[in-house]
């Protein structure tokens, strides 16, 4: 029994292991080694007001308006007036941030960051470490956490449900009371019971046959809250990125924005740039219109990529802000200081997810859930480039905080929790199944869910999930579970969802682009998509 079970160790996991007291007993579980998760590959950084120049007003309007009308103001508010802090936080406990002046390294404040540029933010804003911030900050906290002595972590441990007293018939209240987890070396499927537990599971990017993210952004959290009986907000908000290289043997490897924030410029095969063509902030407009803009050029002239170029910097400069850019371009060919490289939008980050409070507590006693798996308000219609990270550690933060007061009122619950029931299942004689239906839902999902949606192509998509879902409960009810059955079926959970959301908002706004309702309907507007497992909410669009 721990007094708080952590499902997670990427930004939001850690940073709120580190801001429970030494006293409290704590479970941090990470299906693969404990890096792995899109914390580690994030590149751009984490966006806070730090310049003099910059104010909270600027942060938050712009936020509001790459939002496109559904971001919640307060919590825009919220956010963004903890970003200084948040930053600080990082900066103290040890994360090395890319100075202005690169002979004050280790400095222990805040003051002289060099901060970068991304699209919709109208201020150098963006703190980072070169072109490898996520790397920087998850091993920062990686160290951190190894040395407190009440923070257990548990290595390639996946959780396959939430457990509650409602499941378990204990019918007063829904309370969460820990998880059944498997362990992935030793095949043994364990409790591990908590007071508390935290979902901070990352996103379902994977979700898409084409992703910038990691394998294991299967939507675990968001399927197992909803499972749980959490609502869930938003999901037809994915987030395609514009710019991933382009090369048949790469998958697709994220280009920073921050490219582009130091003067790279999306062209055509033909040299000609084209981004002022759709929006007045050209190659710095928000995400979902450059990866909408790219995707109607590729569509227009038949080609299999556009470039991005900044050959134009010295290869000096690109060496010292982009390295790793720079060396994974060399790897496939393309000289990034010499030519144009080829791009290509890709799934990259999922805007909805289960629904929080201001402290991260969903709909279920005792759950939390916090970072990318989360809806809190912040992104609305389309996620702002680098207020994820700084959503990570400010929900971290508070969702500690509020478990700590709770704590104070809350005594260990007393209740039988029988171990996993492996009595009426069978080793698999057919793992093809697997295999082959996460290829057809990722393929399925990109050609007819993807950046640009018409009401036929959802119902195709509609139809052929159902499908798929009735032969995943089928196969999870007869065979032991693996962590390829776990993600297959949190996949197609999440899969649904974003079509059913898709399904629901008939309008075109921010990510959710239907050609069947090109324009933004203005009855819409703060107007959020959300589906209830238990269909106890009076929200608009919902089903
Ligand atoms: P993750 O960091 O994804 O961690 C998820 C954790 O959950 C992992 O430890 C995983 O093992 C664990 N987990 C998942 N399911 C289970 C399960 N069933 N059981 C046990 N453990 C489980 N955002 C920015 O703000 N700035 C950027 O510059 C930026 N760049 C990015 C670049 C790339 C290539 C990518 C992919 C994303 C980028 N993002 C960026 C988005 C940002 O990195 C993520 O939104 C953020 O890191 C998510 O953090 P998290 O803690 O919620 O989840
Ligand atoms: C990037 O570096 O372009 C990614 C930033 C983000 O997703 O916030």
């Amino acid at each position: 029994m721990h007094d708080v079970l952590i499902i997670g160790s990427g930004a939001a996991g850690l940073t709120l292991a580190l801001s429970l007291p030494k006293t409290m007993s704590v479970a941090v579980l990470s299906k693969e080694e404990l890096a792995e998760g899109s914390t580690y590959y994030a590149q751009g950084g984490i966006s806070a007001v730090l310049d003099e120049s910059d104010s909270f007003e600027s942060h938050i309007a712009d936020t509001l308006d790459s939002g496109a009308g559904l971001c919640d103001e307060a919590v825009v508010r919220f956010v963004v007036e903890k970003g200084p802090e948040a930053i600080d936080w990082l900066v103290k406990a040890g994360v090395p941030f890319t100075r202005e002046d690169s002979n004050n390294e280790t400095s222990n404040d805040g003051s002289n960051l060099h901060l970068t540029r991304e699209g919709g933010h109208s201020n150098r804003r963006v703190a980072h470490a070169a072109d490898a911030s996520g790397r920087a900050i998850e091993t920062t906290l990686i160290s951190a956490v190894k040395a407190r002595k009440n923070i257990e972590l548990f290595e390639h441990h996946i959780a396959i449900d939430l457990i509650t007293s409602r499941k378990l018939q204990h019918q007063r209240d829904n309370r969460c009371v820990g998880a059944y987890v498997l362990d992935i070396n030793s095949e043994k499927v364990s409790t591990f019971q908590a007071k508390f537990t935290v979902i901070a599971a990352g996103g379902a990017s994977k979700v898409y046959l084409y992703t910038s993210n990691p394998d294991g952004a299967s939507g675990d959290g968001i399927a197992m809250g909803w499972r749980a009986g959490c609502r869930v907000a938003n999901m037809e908000f994915m987030q395609f990125h514009p710019t991933c290289l382009y090369h048949p043997h790469a998958k697709s490897n994220l280009i920073t924005e921050a490219v582009r924030g130091e003067g790279g410029r999306l062209m055509l095969p033909d040299g000609t740039y084209f981004m002022e063509k759709f929006d007045p902030r050209g190659d710095l407009a928000p995400r979902d219109t450059v990866a909408r803009s790219i995707d109607h050029e590729m569509k227009r002239l038949g080609i299999d990529s556009v470039f991005l170029d900044i050959s134009h910097k010295s290869e000096a400069f690109i060496l010292e802000h982009f390295p790793n850019v720079y060396a994974m371009c060399r790897k496939f060919g393309y000289d990034m200081s010499k030519e144009p490289v080829p791009v290509v939008p890709a799934a990259h980050y999922t805007c909805g997810g289960l629904m929080v409070n201001e402290h991260g507590h969903t709909d279920v006693d005792g759950l939390y859930a916090i970072g990318e798996t989360t809806f809190t308000g912040l992104h609305g219609a389309n996620r702002m480039a680098s207020n994820s990270l700084l959503e990570c550690v400010v929900y971290g933060q508070a969702s500690a905080l509020d478990i700590i007061n709770q704590d104070k009122n809350t005594s260990a619950i007393s209740i039988t929790i029988p171990g996993w029931d492996e009595s009426r299942v069978t080793d698999s004689d057919e793992r093809v199944v697997i295999n082959h239906n996460w290829n057809e839902l990722r393929s399925f999902m990109w050609d007819y869910v993807g950046i640009v949606r018409t009401d036929k192509r959802l119902q195709r998509a509609r139809n052929r999930i159902e499908m798929l879902l009735n032969e995943i409960d089928e196969y999870y009810s007869n065979f032991r579970v693996s962590s390829d059955l776990i993600e297959l079926r949190n996949l197609a959970e999440v899969a649904r969802m974003i079509i059913r959301s898709a399904q629901l908002r008939k309008e075109s706004r921010g990510l959710q682009y239907n050609l069947d309702y090109p324009a933004a309907d203005p009855m819409l507007e703060k107007v959020n998509t959300i589906l209830d497992p238990l269909r106890r909410s009076n929200a608009t669009l919902n089903d």
